[in-house]
């Protein structure tokens, strides 16, 4: 399957909705997968996205007035907010990402002009690819851009202050109490590499995806993660919990981060972790995942996929069994996956409760895997799944029509 947008017929459909006219600018955010580190962005952890080619691009001229126009085409609605009122936007159904982002925008100086904004994306919407971090950041670049001051905010607002302006409306507007990730892959992506960030002070070098024969196969569930928001933000406190647990244990020792203890640390804080064993679950996952994502570079860095593999099925099953956020969908698109001689290692990614599993497929294999874990996934679940071979791409840009 072929994904792209095509410009010329969304200009056309940008003229039907808004009217005709000059000036209309293009803009372009991907979606992620990650390729491991799950839910420890918000420990300071070190986490391995890599940017999609499946992305939402916005289309966007100015209106000569004080509200923001947004028309999405898969949903063929139209919703607006006013620059002088943005909280107002705060219940809108997906227009509160755009609005959350022109608050965090506002905030930090950009004299915003009111627009009207065309989205379409490529990104199945729910699926644990970012579809909202792609958003934020395809409509904070084009914000900033149109702003008045914008020559001065582009300077003061690099990429990744855009993509923690991203996080804070996804956290402040939106309540989803996310990390950066997302957003920072979003920002930053780079072709055919992987990003490995340090979560903690954003330190992050790009690693090329060395995939040799092999390409990455996206399964989607479609199983949408509708618990998501919540769960997400129980397991943020339960990780809160298990800080406060390690400072409790050893006293001399007292991070900011879940992630910036040992796993013999967390071997020594065992006697007072398990008189909370969920807890004890939680931390045990986050930092013994921290451990995993160096290892994983290194496998990578090194084209030893073999070992990459096996790496990727023990995070899986440290996020099944320990953090608890896959679901009866995810674990059958897993399983059934370990069907496959070829294929080299399989995990869920992303925030989990249902989305995609990421695997690693001889790229000749590609077809024939697809069809046959399609089968056996919708046999065992009902469910027609999705697939996407992985192509990795650039970060948030401007794209000349
Ligand atoms: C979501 C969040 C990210 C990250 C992942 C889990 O995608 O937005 O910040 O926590 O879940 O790794």
């Amino acid at each position: 399957m072929i994904y792209t947008h095509d410009l010329d017929k969304l200009k056309s459909t940008f003229e039907k909705v808004f009217g005709k006219g000059d000036g209309i600018r293009v803009f372009d955010a991907p979606g992620r997968v990650n390729l491991i580190g799950e839910h420890i962005d918000y420990c300071g952890g070190r986490v391995f996205p890599a940017a999609l080619t499946l992305s939402n691009t916005v289309l966007c001229r100015n209106n000569g007035s004080r509200k923001v126009r947004m028309y999405a085409t898969d949903l063929k609605i139209t919703s607006e907010f006013s620059l002088d009122d943005i909280d107002a936007a705060k219940t809108l159904k997906w227009g509160n990402y755009p609005a959350g982002v022109a608050k965090e925008l506002a905030g930090a100086g950009c004299e915003l002009e009111g627009m009207d904004m065309l989205f379409d994306s490529t990104l199945p919407f729910g699926s644990g690819l970012s579809s909202s971090a792609s958003v934020e950041l395809a409509s904070g670049l084009a914000m900033l851009s149109f702003s008045k001051n914008a020559k001065t905010m582009a300077k003061k607002l690099d990429r990744v202050q855009l993509a923690l302006a991203g996080q804070r409306a996804e956290n402040r507007f939106c309540g989803v109490n996310c990390g950066i990730m997302d957003q920072f892959a979003s920002a930053m992506g780079k072709e055919d590499n992987a990003i490995l960030l340090n979560c903690s002070t954003l330190e992050f070098s790009y690693v090329p995806l060395k995939l040799g024969d092999y390409t990455l196969v996206l399964a989607n569930t479609k199983k949408k993660h509708s618990l998501g928001a919540s769960k997400y933000n129980e397991r943020r406190a339960e990780v809160e919990e298990g800080l406060k647990l390690m400072h409790e244990a050893l006293p001399d020792k007292k991070f900011n981060n879940l992630c910036e203890y040992s796993e013999d640390d967390f071997t020594q804080a065992r006697p007072v972790l398990d008189k909370e064993p969920v807890i004890r679950m939680r931390v045990e996952h986050v930092i013994r995942e921290n451990a995993r994502v160096t290892k994983a570079a290194h496998e990578l860095s090194n084209g030893d996929l073999r070992s990459f593999g096996v790496t990727l099925r023990e995070a899986n099953d440290s996020i099944r069994y320990l953090y608890e956020v896959t679901g009866d969908e995810l674990d059958a698109m897993f399983e059934e996956a370990q069907n496959f001689d070829y294929c080299l290692g399989s995990r869920m990614t992303g925030a989990g409760f249902g989305g995609c599993t990421i695997n690693i497929i001889p790229t000749g294999a590609a077809d024939e895997f697809c069809r046959e874990l399609g089968a056996r996934y919708e046999k065992r679940t009902g469910i027609t799944p999705e697939f996407y071979v992985c192509s990795i791409g650039d970060g948030v840009r401007e794209l000349k029509f």
